[in-house]
């Protein structure tokens, strides 16, 4: 699993900055995060309603956290595909490995657009992007989490070809102690998305 050498990884990460276009016409550029990114990535976050802020696990909020992100930076670990639009960070989605261990063949993947760019085909994009990334990274499978409140993002995954692996009933908690549903989804590299349509 994961790319074998430091090489295979760089070749991999040469065909970004690319460029794709949206659906409304505008260009956007799709390219791994940086060091220097770190008040921009952070703005991203800070552009996000707090409603929707809590269902997300890390604390993105925090300056520091995120600087801590950009400056450890391994893409064998955590790739993180940054959506720019107009130069701008509008969107991320973040490839998440285990390297070695029972999950070893299994990525990761979150997504995350602001919302003034939503509706676009960013988060398709860019999660199109990620799952080519996997596979050709050796991986068998790729997961995404939620919690019940995620409708959108949970509709757009199985449009993607993701499918509901587990839900458990309030199961994490947000910021606020409130319990919440969590789902799990999952697809197979290998044989599921054939039948999805994934890049179309
Ligand atoms: C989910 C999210 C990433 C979608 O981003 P986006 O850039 O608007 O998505 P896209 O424009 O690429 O839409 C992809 C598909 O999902 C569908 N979709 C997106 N948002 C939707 C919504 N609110 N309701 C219904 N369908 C939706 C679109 O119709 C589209 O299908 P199409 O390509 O056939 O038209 C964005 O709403 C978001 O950041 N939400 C908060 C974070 C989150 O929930 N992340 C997921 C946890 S990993």
């Amino acid at each position: 699993m994961s790319f074998n050498t430091e090489l295979e990884l760089q070749l991999e990460l040469q065909k970004f900055p690319k460029a794709i276009k949206l659906k409304d016409g505008k260009k956007a550029t799709l390219r791994p995060l940086r060091a220097e990114d770190e008040k921009e990535f952070h703005q991203l976050f800070q552009g996000i309603p707090e409603r929707e802020r809590m269902f997300i696990k890390h604390r993105v909020q925090d300056l520091k956290a995120v600087s801590y992100w950009c400056k450890n930076i391994d893409y064998g670990r955590n790739l993180p595909l940054l959506g720019l639009i107009d130069g701008k960070i509008v969107g991320d989605a973040t490839l998440h490995q285990q390297l070695g261990g029972w999950k070893r063949h299994i990525g990761r993947v979150s997504v995350l657009v602001h919302p003034e760019f939503r509706g676009r085909g960013l988060a398709r994009a860019l999660i199109t992007e990620i799952m080519d990334i996997a596979r050709r990274a050796g991986l068998e499978k790729v997961e995404a989490e939620f919690i019940g409140e995620q409708a959108a993002a949970v509709k757009m995954f199985a449009m993607l070809g993701f499918r509901q692996l587990v839900r458990l009933d309030d199961y994490v908690k947000d910021m606020q102690a409130i319990t919440h549903d969590y789902l799990l989804m999952g697809l197979d590299l290998k044989t599921d998305e054939e039948y999805a349509g994934v890049g179309g």
